[in-house]
C-alpha cells in the first residue's frame, strides 16, 4: 500500500472524528478497524454526551464535578481543557448530521434535552434517547465512507506499531487482514491509536469483545508510558439475566429517577440502600455506587440488586429509555412495571497511554486518543458521559497538531516486511480460548471492585504463566485475530495488576483491604517499558 499521510487505528468516535477533521483539512488518512466500520464502544453508549449547555451551568461547575469524580487523581488543566470544549465538539457533531433529542421531546425542536447522571451537579447530558452512540457513530461512519480522502480498511487488525526506536519515531503499523490472512507493513506519516478500552480483560464487561486493549498493548511495546492503569471503571448496573451481565442498564435511568433497592428473602423489592453510602444516593459517583452494590450483594449473599424505575409514567420510560425498554421487554421484562435485576460490570478504562494536550505520546508522530489514551482528565474514576466527550476533544486536538505539523513530516523509509518463515499453522483457536477464559476469570476474582495484596499477586503469577505461555506459541505459529487479541489481553492485565500493586492507598476505583484509606497526597501511577 502507498504511504497514507496519516493511519488511523481504530473507527469508533475518536478515529472517526480525526479522520473527518483531517480528511476536511485535504489529508489523506486510512482508518482501519478490526471489524466492520461501524462498531467499537461507541456503537453501544446508551447515556450521552457531557457538555456545558444550559444557562444555569458553567464550566466551573463541570470542571469540579470531574475533579470530585476523579477522586484528586484528575489534571486539572487537562479537565478544563476538555471541558471548556465540549459547546463547540456538540456544535460539530450537530453540522455532521448527529440528531440528538430536543427539549420538547421531538428531535426536530431547537433546545438539546440535557439528562443527568451520577456526579453530575446540572443537567447537562445531551443525548439520542438511550441510543447515542449508534446516533454518533452511523453518522460519523458513513461520513467517512463517502469521503474521498479517506480509506476504510474493515476487518483489518493492527498487530504492531513500526517504530524506529532509536529515533522514538513511528513509520506505520503491520496490519493482519483477517480474510486474507496476511499482514501487511503499511507506512504513514503519522498514526493515531484510537483503539478504545480494555475491558474485556474481565470475565463480565458491559463492552463489545474487541475491547481488548490492543493500542495500550501496542504502544506499550512500541516504548509509549501507561499510567493510571489500576483504575479500571466498573459501571454500577449491567442487566443480570441468566449467564449474562452485558446488556447496559443506563445511568440516565438513575438521573430520572431511578432506584436501587436490596432484594427481600422472598426476591421482592426491599430497602433503597444508597442513601445508607453516601448523601447523593443513587446519584453519587460509579465508584461508589458499584462498591456499594457489590457490599450489598455480598452481605446479604444475592446474585442482584433491584433497579426500580416503575414509579414514573410508563410514557415517560418509553419516550426516554425505547432500547432499553425493547431490550428488557423481549427477554420477558417490562420496566415500565416492574424492577430491573442488575448487577455491575467491567466498563471502562480510565488509563492508558500516556498524551498531552495535543493527543501526542512519546514517540514522535504517534498519537492516541479516546478509551485507549490518559489524558489526565478521568483521574482515578471517570465522570459519566466524559469518555465520548474525551474522544471528540482530543481527535479534534490530534487533527489539528497534525493540520500544523503534517506539511514538514518526512515520508517514511521503506519497511521492513512482516516475518513468516520461522511460524506454521496451529490449532490456536481452542489454546487461545481456554487461556482467554482463565485469564477474564482470575481477572474478575482476584482484580475486581475490591482488591486485596494477596489477590493482585496471586493474579500477577497467573499473569506470567500465561504470558509466557503465549509469548512462545506467538513465536511459533502463525498469528490470528484471536491469537493478537490474547498477547494485547496479557499485556494489560500485567500493567493492571502492577499498577494496582503500586498504589498502597484507596482511592477512586482502586480499592483495596489493605490498604483502606486514600493518602493525603495524589500521584498518578506512571510505568515506563
Ligand atoms: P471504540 O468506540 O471502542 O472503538 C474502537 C475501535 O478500534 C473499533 O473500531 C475497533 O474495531 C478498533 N480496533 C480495536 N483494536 C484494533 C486493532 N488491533 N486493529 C484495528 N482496529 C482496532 N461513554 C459516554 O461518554 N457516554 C455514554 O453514554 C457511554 N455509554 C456507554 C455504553 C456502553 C454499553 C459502553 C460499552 C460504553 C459506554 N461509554 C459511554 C464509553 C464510551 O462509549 C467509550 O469509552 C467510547 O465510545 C470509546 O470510543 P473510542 O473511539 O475510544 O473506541
Ligand atoms: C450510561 O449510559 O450509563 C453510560 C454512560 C457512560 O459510560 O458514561
Amino acid at each position: 500500500m502507498n504511504a497514507t499521510d496519516v493511519l488511523i487505528l481504530g473507527s469508533g468516535a475518536a478515529g472517526l472524528s480525526a479522520a473527518l477533521r483531517l480528511a476536511e483539512a485535504g489529508h489523506a488518512v486510512c482508518v482501519v478497524s478490526k471489524g466492520t466500520l461501524a462498531s467499537g464502544s461507541t456503537l453501544w453508549a446508551q447515556g450521552g454526551i457531557s457538555a456545558v449547555l444550559d444557562e444555569d451551568d458553567s464550566v466551573e461547575a463541570h470542571v469540579r464535578d470531574t475533579l470530585i469524580a476523579g477522586a484528586g487523581l484528575c489534571d486539572e488543566a487537562a479537565v478544563r481543557f476538555t471541558v471548556e470544549r465540549g459547546p463547540e465538539c456538540i456544535a460539530w457533531l450537530v453540522d455532521q448530521g448527529v440528531v440528538f433529542t430536543h427539549a420538547d421531546g421531538e428531535l426536530r425542536g431547537q433546545r438539546l434535552h440535557l439528562t443527568r447522571e451520577g456526579g453530575h451537579s446540572h443537567r447537562r447530558v445531551v443525548h439520542a434517547a438511550d441510543a447515542t452512540g449508534h446516533a454518533v457513530e452511523t453518522t460519523l461512519a458513513s461520513l467517512a465512507e463517502a469521503h474521498p480522502l479517506i480509506t476504510v480498511r474493515e476487518r483489518s487488525v493492527a498487530v504492531d506499531l513500526i517504530v524506529d526506536k532509536a529515533a522514538k519515531r513511528v513509520h506505520g503499523a503491520y496490519l493482519y487482514d483477517r480474510n486474507s490472512k496476511a499482514i501487511e507493513a503499511v507506512p504513514a506519516k503519522a498514526v493515531i491509536v484510537a483503539t478504545g478500552g480494555a475491558n474485556q480483560v474481565y470475565l463480565y464487561s458491559s463492552n463489545p469483545y474487541g475491547a481488548s486493549g490492543d493500542g495500550i498493548a501496542m504502544a506499550w511495546r512500541a516504548g509509549c508510558r501507561v499510567s493510571n492503569m489500576e483504575f479500571m471503571q466498573f459501571h454500577p448496573t449491567t442487566l443480570y439475566h441468566g449467564d449474562s451481565r452485558s446488556f447496559l442498564i443506563s445511568e440516565a435511568l438513575r438521573g430520572e429517577g431511578a432506584t436501587l433497592h436490596v432484594p427481600n428473602p422472598d426476591g421482592s423489592v426491599g430497602e433503597r440502600f444508597m442513601p445508607r453510602f453516601d448523601e447523593r444516593g443513587e446519584l453519587a459517583p460509579r465508584d461508589i455506587v458499584a462498591r456499594a452494590i457489590d457490599h450489598e450483594m455480598k452481605r446479604l449473599g444475592v446474585k442482584h440488586v433491584w433497579l426500580d424505575i416503575s414509579h414514573k409514567p410508563a410514557s415517560f420510560v418509553r419516550e426516554h429509555f425505547p432500547s432499553i425498554h425493547a431490550h428488557c421487554l423481549k427477554l420477558g421484562l417490562d420496566i415500565t412495571t416492574q424492577p430491573i435485576p442488575v448487577v455491575p460490570s467491567a466498563h471502562f478504562t480510565c488509563g492508558g497511554i500516556v498524551t498531552d494536550l495535543d493527543a501526542r505520546t512519546d514517540i514522535t508522530g504517534l498519537y492516541a486518543t479516546g478509551e485507549c489514551a490518559s489524558t489526565g482528565l478521568h483521574g482515578a474514576n471517570r465522570l459519566a458521559s466524559n469518555s465520548l466527550l474525551e474522544c471528540l476533544v482530543f481527535a479534534e486536538a490530534a487533527a489539528a497538531d497534525l493540520i500544523r505539523a503534517l506539511p514538514t513530516m518526512p515520508m517514511p523509509p521503506p519497511l521492513k516486511p512482516w516475518d513468516e518463515s520461522r511460524v506454521s499453522d496451529s490449532d490456536e483457536d481452542v489454546v487461545v480460548s481456554h487461556n482467554w477464559l482463565e485469564l477474564r476469570t482470575f481477572m474478575w476474582d482476584y482484580v475486581g471492585i475490591v482488591r486485596t495484596t494477596k489477590r493482585l499477586l496471586r493474579a500477577r503469577h497467573r499473569v506470567q504463566l500465561l504470558k509466557r505461555e503465549i509469548i512462545e506459541f506467538y513465536q511459533h505459529y502463525r498469528v490470528g485475530h484471536h491469537l493478537i487479541e490474547l498477547r494485547n489481553l496479557v499485556t494489560v492485565a500485567e500493567l493492571i495488576v502492577d499498577s494496582a500493586l503500586a498504589r498502597q492507598e484507596s482511592r477512586g476505583l482502586h480499592y483495596t483491604l489493605d490498604f483502606p484509606a486514600t493518602d493525603a497526597v495524589a500521584s498518578a501511577t506512571v510505568l515506563t517499558p
